[in-house]
């Protein structure tokens, strides 16, 4: 098994690269599955979560070749519609976009509940399968698949009565082929709903709207290939520029959308940290205490929730109270056990997080108990005195890619240490 073994107390300091992103990259991929034909998807992050998706398109029947490592080309003419297993969906959460490809270009799908990130709560897809219903698809659940099939879908209105990404994702991807026209309302808005309707669009769909409330998709009969680059990753980006802050720090952070970053720029600035636009590049960086703030998440144009572990470690090193509320997802604050191990004063009260600030964090054994609590965790271990050691980086490794190279190259002193499974009994005579 692996461990991060962070030594903390230094400022970060240089120019960081950020990669493609992952959650447009988890609905583009499958995307591809849409047409029989041959695509080059650039900016493609190289972690886990993708790196899964690939290689269950490949078990598809798909070639996937490489023409660089983040340069990937992908021929579906060998995909048929299939039953996707649970051996192949269980540790991806996204695996539910193959339901709304496979619907969308062969009128039927057969996907395996999926698996991937819980954050301890439930993950609910009920929006999802209405979305499908309202096409015409008839739905059933049965040992642990999710079954999808219509004659033919039909396009038709639906509305969300909650905002959600997964769901506007994947009516998106069972419409754009429909007889004609989908109106989804109160969609999400999300800069990966946006890449995705701009890569769909280049395949020969007809979609406007996305990025407000109201998607319209007009079916079409038939897409085809396209080469398309993937946008840059906004919570990649977003947890370098809280890491630069927290850590006193001053890093330039390449290749990013600066308008995909303002909430957390806001907050940084209202923080007390210093951030600089450019084109396609921020700075951020800070001296002596910042102070509190508080952070509601809410769907997009609000603050991201998977920025909200990342920014509440900020918050526990900055002067004063700070409220901390999730909006969007219910139980999202079990990493706070592991950040009180490090000396921070957080108490849980229902939806929000009561956050004293405290001079400073120490270094101790902690878990990363999901994806962006495993990113809260390496910044409080790279601000914290002494040394901590973060288990379970398996989450980490799902969504940022060469973590331990890159705040390595500014500064940090980060490792990734090989430690026997606690599980395994060594014998203690031959
Ligand atoms: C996406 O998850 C992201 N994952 C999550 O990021 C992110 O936290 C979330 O959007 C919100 O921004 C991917 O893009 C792969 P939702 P998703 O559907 O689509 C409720 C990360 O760390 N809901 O927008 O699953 C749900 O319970 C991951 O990268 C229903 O009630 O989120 C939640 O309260 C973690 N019924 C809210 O909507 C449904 O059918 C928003 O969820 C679907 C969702």
């Amino acid at each position: 098994m692996e461990k991060f073994v962070i030594r903390g107390g230094k400022a970060l300091h240089g120019e960081v690269e950020i990669s493609g992103a992952k959650n447009a990259a988890v609905a583009i991929l499958p995307a591809t599955i849409l047409a029989k034909d041959l695509f080059t998807i650039e900016n493609v992050p190289d972690i886990r979560d993708i790196n899964s998706m690939l290689q269950i398109l490949e078990d598809m029947g798909a070639r996937i070749s490489y023409l660089t490592r983040s340069t990937v080309q992908i021929d579906t003419r060998g995909i048929d519609s299939m039953p996707v297993p649970y051996e192949l969906t269980k540790n991806l959460r996204a695996s539910y976009y193959l339901l709304g490809a496979l619907l969308g270009m062969y009128n039927e799908a057969s996907v395996a509940m999926p698996g991937g990130c819980n954050f301890g709560g439930v993950r609910p897809i009920d929006l999802h399968l209405k979305g499908f219903s309202a096409l015409g698809a008839m739905i059933s659940t049965d040992g642990g698949m999710i079954e999808a099939k219509a004659a033919k879908l039909i396009g038709a209105s639906v509305y969300f009565d909650k905002v959600s990404v997964g769901a506007t994702i994947n009516v998106m991807l069972a419409a754009v082929k429909a007889r004609g026209l989908t109106i989804i309302e109160n969609a999400a808005k999300e800069p990966h709903i946006v890449d995705l309707a701009n890569f769909l669009n280049l395949m020969g769909a007809n979609i406007k709207g996305a990025g407000t409330d109201v998607i319209k998709i007009e079916g079409v009969s038939e897409l085809h290939g396209c080469t398309y680059s993937i946008i840059p990753d906004q919570i990649e980006a977003g947890t370098y520029m809280v890491a630069a802050a927290a850590t006193k720090g001053d890093l330039l952070i390449k290749n990013v959308i600066p308008k995909h970053l303002e909430p957390i720029t806001v907050k940084l600035r209202e923080c007390g940290a210093t951030v600089e636009e450019f084109d396609d590049s921020i700075r951020v960086y800070a001296e002596g205490r910042l102070h509190g703030c508080n952070i509601k998440t809410m769907p997009h144009p609000g603050f991201p929730t998977d920025m909200q572990p990342q920014f509440t470690v900020l918050l526990a090193l900055c002067e004063g109270i700070s409220i901390v509320t999730d909006s969007v997802w219910d139980n999202r604050f079990r990493y706070v056990d592991q950040l009180t191990r490090m000396g921070a004063q957080i108490q849980i009260e229902g939806k929000a997080a009561i956050v004293q600030g405290s001079a400073e964090l120490k270094g101790a054994p902690v878990r990363a108990d999901d994806l962006r609590a495993g990113a809260a965790m390496i910044i409080a271990g790279l601000c914290a005195r002494g040394t901590t050691e973060i288990e379970d980086i398996i989450h980490i490794d799902r969504g940022y890619e060469d973590v331990v190279r890159k705040l390595g190259a500014v500064g940090a002193g980060i490792a990734r240490v090989d430690f026997p499974d606690p599980g395994t009994v060594v014998p203690k005579r031959a």
